[in-house]
């Protein structure tokens, strides 16, 4: 595997995305890991990330400098350029002026690491301090307007760039590292879907034996692939529990559990609770109230589930949860974990509460990597492309009060919203699209009567992984065809307007 070690950049994760799309399997760890950990990954290679400090700085993120005497390739991005250069008897100063954004970089040597390119290089640019020495051993063999761009000690298989070539505005980015990997450090590119699937299959086996295993689906990807993993390795020892909320979509309720049993055989024990969630809602406005009590709910409904399905069939000893590596990576941080806006709602409080052993089939796994894997284990694609959809569903999506009428007004506007952007063939295009209702009331015309009715909202954006977001700029017809559609076909809707609110400042969901 390659080892990343994390100096706290914003782009260390597609370090890690880049380096799997080649096929080869790589890890982040915290720059603090120690050599034993590393270890443990059997590392071919290191990389060291970028990161928003200075090696001057106080706080500057430590790392053990003896990563670098391991006999393995190194190469430094950014703060990992500085870092080297500090630790192997260079000197580092702040800039004379940051370079940020595009540049333009110089060839001014060959290196193994340019192995086929010809410059000038297009690159992307974000560092304060640069590197005004090198340490001995070290040749220049690239240049930017301002500063040094990279350098290598070829004895010792040491490179390190001062711009990031795992983002896409470097546009030769992916070759510098497929060089990295296949011309240095000469790995093999043999970390595929099929390989995974059955290294998971087999280690699932072992793991949970002949004991009984639950997992709660939420009709979303991770949950559903998860399952859809254990199932293939440990069959009918798997019961998954869905459980209708009372604020899941039109129809999903039904056509989830279609999918999953009918289409992959899972096992299914499908639990309408539409009632009691929403007898918990009624007269509920706030939003964290809202999440709190789904959550809780959630909990209570599933842990009552899976005693009775201990009572027919005997113990569960394990829970299956579909983490995946961004969640993983972010909770190891060096950033330190980030300030709760929403409290999201996910099957979390689970395993302490019902003392369950946890399987997380996905925990080294990016989303794009499960979309993979569930092809490959012939998982239907209406089920791998589905835009994400929250935990506690449309009762974020409905402004006020949750009841059973605004629900199904909701449901109908949103069934609206997503076949028009199917139709216009954009739905595997655009991160997520949803109507929401809000509880303005407004005074319309309609077939010369007077009407008074509810507000929409339609909300689109496009999300990398729903940290940040933008505004989707929708096609006038295809707006014009969702509006015209509710206003005619949902009785209770007079008035659509669409959100043009980025994240920051706004979130995705309203509430
Ligand atoms: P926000 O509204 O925080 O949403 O900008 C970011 C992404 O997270 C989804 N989301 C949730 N997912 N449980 C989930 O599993 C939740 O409680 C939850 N709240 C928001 C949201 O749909 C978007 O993709």
């Amino acid at each position: 595997s390659i080892v990343i070690l994390d100096f706290g950049s914003q782009y260390t994760q597609l370090i890690a995305r880049r380096i799997r799309e080649q096929n080869v399997f790589s890890v982040v760890l915290p720059c603090t890991a120690k050599l034993d950990e590393i270890q443990k990954y059997n590392p071919a290679a290191i990389i060291l990330s970028g990161g928003p400090s200075s090696v001057y700085d106080a706080d500057a993120p430590p790392a053990d400098p003896q990563v670098l005497h391991q006999g393995l390739p190194v190469l430094g991005i950014c703060y990992g350029l500085h870092w080297m250069t500090h630790n192997l008897g260079g000197n580092v100063r702040p800039g004379a002026k940051r370079e940020y954004g595009h540049a333009e970089v110089e060839i001014v040597k060959d290196s193994p690491l340019f192995a086929h390119l010809t410059g000038p290089l297009q690159v992307w640019m974000s560092h304060g301090d640069e590197a005004d020495k090198l340490p001995d051993g070290f040749t220049l063999f690239a240049q930017s307007p301002n500063a040094l761009a990279g350098m290598h000690n070829l004895e010792k298989n040491w490179y390190a760039i001062q711009f990031h070539p795992e983002v896409h505005h470097t546009r030769q980015g992916t070759e510098i590292l497929r060089n990295f990997l296949f011309e240095i450090v000469k790995i093999k590119p043999n970390w595929t879907p099929a390989r995974f699937i059955d290294e998971t299959v087999e280690s699932i086996r072992k793991q949970v034996g002949d004991g009984h295993v639950i997992c709660g689906l939420s009709g979303g990807v991770d949950s559903s692939v998860a399952a859809t993993l254990v199932h293939r390795a440990i069959g009918k020892q798997l019961t998954c529990i869905f459980v209708n909320n009372g604020v899941l979509r039109m129809n999903e309720f039904e056509s989830v559990q279609t999918n999953l049993r009918d289409k992959l055989g899972l096992n299914i024990v499908g639990v309408d609770a539409t009632d009691r969630f929403l007898g918990k809602l009624a007269g509920v406005t706030e939003p964290e109230k809202k999440r709190k009590i789904i959550g809780n709910e959630f909990i209570a409904v599933f842990e009552e589930e899976a005693h009775r399905i201990e009572q027919e069939s005997g113990k569960v000893d394990w829970l299956v949860q579909g983490t995946l590596y961004p969640d993983v990576i972010e909770s190891q941080s060096v950033r330190g974990p980030s300030q709760v806006i929403k409290s999201h709602h996910n099957v979390g409080g689970l395993p302490e509460k019902m003392k369950l052993k946890l399987i997380e089939p996905l925990r080294d796994l990016f989303k794009d990597e499960v979309r993979r894997i569930g092809r490959d284990l012939g998982m239907p694609e209406d089920v791998l492309n589905r835009q994400p959809f929250p935990g506690p569903g449309l009762a974020v999506r409905i402004l006020g009060e949750v009841t059973a009428d605004r629900v199904a007004l909701l449901q109908k506007a949103d069934h609206i919203v997503v076949s028009e952007i199917k139709r216009a063939g954009l739905y595997n295009k655009i991160w997520q699209s949803f109507a929401v209702l809000l509880p303005v009331m407004s005074v319309g015309v309609m077939g010369d009567q007077r009407t008074y009715a509810y507000t929409c909202a339609i909300r689109s954006v496009h999300s990398e992984d729903g940290m940040t977001a933008d505004w989707v700029p929708l096609p006038y017809d295809v707006l014009k065809a969702m509006s015209n559609r509710i206003v005619n076909e949902v009785k209770g809707i007079n008035r659509v307007v669409y959100d043009i609110t980025s994240k920051p400042p706004g979130t995705i969901e309203w509430e």
